[in-house]
């Protein structure tokens, strides 16, 4: 079995042997970097593609309280290859992390995140509601998070949470990645069910990777038709729809229309499962365990 972080082949083990062992060697080779994931099924179980994109959902957040920087902190030492969080904005114009619109489900205060200051939303406890032993965790800026992340090898999946509540919150969290130089390529990916406010994000930093995310609402009646893929197409890099959308013919398509995808929210094995037989490049789970078995808490 190949864990994360080990290269498929060990090049100095084709040093100088005989022609015949060289060419088993060799087809051994072809035949291992030729897998792809879609192939997983016929893998031994276990048995995850070495590219498999693990995202941490909301940080590891099967096991400590989403979207702190306990369950990010996680995700690294699980060795995630991303972890996600949602991006919103305080009354006094700050950028926040958290998922719902209000405090009340995972802190202990009430009230609409944009009613609340950062020095409001600070003094809540975002921990104690998981678990006693993370009580005092507080709710991180989204500058907290990438200062602290940055250079840490994980990337970060952004997403735009309810950004029509945030007129004009695409061009301050470009500009917070700007910033730090995190305007390229392979730094990390922004993502949002709302289309025409990743698009705005886009035109603001193009380089930077962009996800379309689809909920099954949307798309159940209709599916992802081939024109919803040319339409994403033109910006998105990332089409992460919900995992019950998700079949290898879908899979197909969207590396067809020449972008990657990564379903969520993966909570067991038996559905992660399905989606490495479907040939997903990665999915987006509460337990980054199930993209790498490795791992044992
Ligand atoms: O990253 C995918 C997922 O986070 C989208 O759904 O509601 O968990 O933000 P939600
Ligand atoms: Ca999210």
């Amino acid at each position: 079995m190949q864990w994360k972080g080990e290269s498929a082949v060990n090049p100095r083990k084709c040093r100088r042997p005989s022609l015949r062992l060289w060419g088993v060697l060799c087809l051994a080779v072809i035949l291992l970097v030729g897998l792809h994931p879609g192939q997983a099924a016929a893998e031994p179980k276990g048995k995850v593609p070495s590219k498999f994109i693990n995202v941490a959902h909301r940080g590891a957040s099967g096991h400590a309280p989403e979207n702190t920087i306990a369950a990010f902190d996680l995700a690294v030492k699980m060795k995630a290859d991303y972890f996600e969080v949602d991006v919103q904005r305080s009354k006094d114009g700050r950028l926040v992390i958290m998922h719902d619109t209000s405090v009340d489900r995972t802190t202990d205060g009430t009230g609409e995140i944009r009613d609340l200051t950062l020095a409001q939303l600070k003094q809540l406890d975002a921990g104690s509601w998981f678990s006693p032993a993370y009580a005092g965790e507080r709710v991180p800026t989204l500058e907290e998070v990438l200062d602290r992340y940055r250079g840490k090898g994980i990337k970060i999946l952004i997403e735009l949470k309810d950004p029509a509540r945030y007129p004009g919150i695409e061009r301050q969290v470009a500009k917070a990645l700007a910033k730090r130089n995190l305007d390229k390529r392979d730094k990390v990916v922004v993502q949002s069910f709302d289309l025409k406010s990743i698009q705005r994000f886009h035109r603001w930093l193009p380089r930077v990777p962009i996800g379309v995310l689809l909920s099954k609402g949307d798309y159940q009646e209709t599916g992802v038709t081939n024109a919803h893929l040319r339409s994403f197409a033109v910006y998105a890099d990332y089409v992460n729809p919900d995992k019950d959308l998700v079949n290898a013919d879908l899979v197909q398509r969207v590396h067809r229309h020449g972008m990657k995808i990564l379903p969520y929210t993966i909570r067991d094995q038996s559905a992660a499962n399905l989606l490495f037989a479907a040939g997903v490049d990665g999915f987006i789970t509460d337990f980054p365990e199930l993209g790498y078995p490795p791992y044992h808490p």
